[in-house]
């Protein structure tokens, strides 16, 4: 099924639908459209919130119910723990900025050091794709200059992921919050840990 490159943030929410009415999702297929679509501002800038802390996460659409697609905006120096992904497919495009992707193995035992893969740099409108069967990682925005803007595709959606110690590969729960929920900030909640995916 191929009808053009999505115009919009909204036309390619839409085909997102249509490609997860199906359970088999072909993990090229949606790298193709997501990666089809070249970001515009306007599209998704009442998505985009910055906090000055730390990166935050902003749910565009629930998918019906087989996908989440969030909005994450990195300031400059923001960066995620290394995390896994819940057994659910990710994808991340790159809207404004770039961000830097790093690999990890999975640590065999706990008490030492984490491995480090391999690192890339993704740049406006390519997309990464990630499973817990291809491992860890960690994304940061390394700039000093400039925020970062990338659209994450969950599927199915989850609520928890692990996170896990550099140094020591100790691994913990963390909960998953939403900064704002289509367009509107989220009434805040107390003593939850925010992580990003
Ligand atoms: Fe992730």
């Amino acid at each position: 099924m191929d009808r053009g490159k999505p115009q919009s943030l909204e036309e390619l929410t839409r085909r997102l639908h249509e490609i997860f009415e199906s359970n088999d999702i072909n993990v090229e297929e949606v790298k193709e459209v997501m990666e089809s679509y070249k970001s515009t501002r306007q599209d998704w800038e009442k998505f985009a919130k910055f906090d000055k802390l730390r990166y935050t996460r902003n749910l565009v659409d629930e998918g019906n119910g087989k996908f989440n697609l969030i909005i994450l905006c990195w300031g400059e120096g923001h960066g995620s723990s290394i995390h896994d992904h819940s057994n659910s497919h990710c994808f991340m495009k790159m809207l404004q900025g770039e961000l830097k992707e790093t690999l990890f193995d999975w640590p065999k035992e706990e008490g030492g050091q984490m491995t480090e893969r391999s690192h890339s740099i993704l740049e406006e409108n390519k997309v990464a794709y990630i499973n817990d069967s291809i491992g860890l990682h960690r994304v940061e925005n390394v700039s000093h200059t400039e925020g970062s803007v990338s659209l994450h595709l969950y599927s199915p959606p989850f609520q928890t992921c692990q996170v896990f110690d550099q140094r020591t590969s100790h691994k913990s729960t963390a909960q998953m919050t939403f900064w704002s929920k289509y367009g509107e900030r989220t009434p805040l909640t107390r003593g939850a840990t925010k992580e990003n995916n």
